[in-house]
């Protein structure tokens, strides 16, 4: 029989509970998982593709057919270059299904080869996005049931340098501006 493998492409910006849901679902039907997180140096995001990279590999330690890796270009071919025959992507509501139809469509056209499954998180997740995780964290919310434990103690990180520089206890320094501002970045 042949063995199946799949990517489960993303920003993870940062990876959330719902990640991991779907996460462990990949790993159930597929024989081997990638985690690929999008290096896309246009974006400015929160985390480093470092940091972002450490945190799912440590979420996902428990999985022996899981990996993470990162790329950069067309997820089509990132896939064919790691020999994945199925793309995975996450739906969690019909909001997400057009947007997910079509780069789905748009991936077949461009690789006929490849199927995309889309698979539904826990309906306690269907609400989950990470943008909402940045937001709420920015915001002084609870995150505690959001992310796993490695992710929030990541962000209360960030938080607390980016408070430190609203309160003038630091004024200088890239990484706290970053901070600062990345928190208030409007992203999809
Ligand atoms: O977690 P996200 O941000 O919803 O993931 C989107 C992602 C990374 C899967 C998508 O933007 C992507 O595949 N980007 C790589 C470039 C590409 O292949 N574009 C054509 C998509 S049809």
């Amino acid at each position: 029989m042949k063995r199946i493998k799949a990517i489960y492409p993303g920003s993870f910006d940062p990876p959330t509970n719902g990640h991991l849901d779907l996460i462990e679902r990949g790993s159930k039907i597929f024989d081997e998982l990638v985690v690929a997180i999008l290096r896309n140096p246009e974006k400015d995001p929160l985390f480093s593709v470092a940091d972002r990279r450490k945190m799912l590999e440590a979420m996902t330690a428990d999985f022996d057919n899981v990996s993470v890796d990162t790329f950069d270009g067309l997820t089509v071919d990132y896939a064919l270059r790691v020999e994945a025959r199925v793309i995975l992507r996450g739906i969690r509501a019909i909001s997400d299904y057009e947007y997910e139809l079509q780069m789905a469509l748009m991936n077949r056209k461009l690789q006929p080869g490849l199927e995309t499954v889309f698979m539904m998180p826990a309906e306690k997740y269907s609400y989950l996005s990470s943008r909402l995780v940045r937001e709420v964290a920015q915001l002084g919310g609870s995150i505690n049931c959001l992310v796993p434990e490695i992710v929030g103690q990541k962000l209360r990180e960030k938080m607390d340098v980016a408070h430190k520089f609203e309160n003038g206890e630091q004024r200088v320094g890239k990484t706290h501006s970053e901070a600062k501002s990345k928190f208030r970045k409007k992203k999809p």
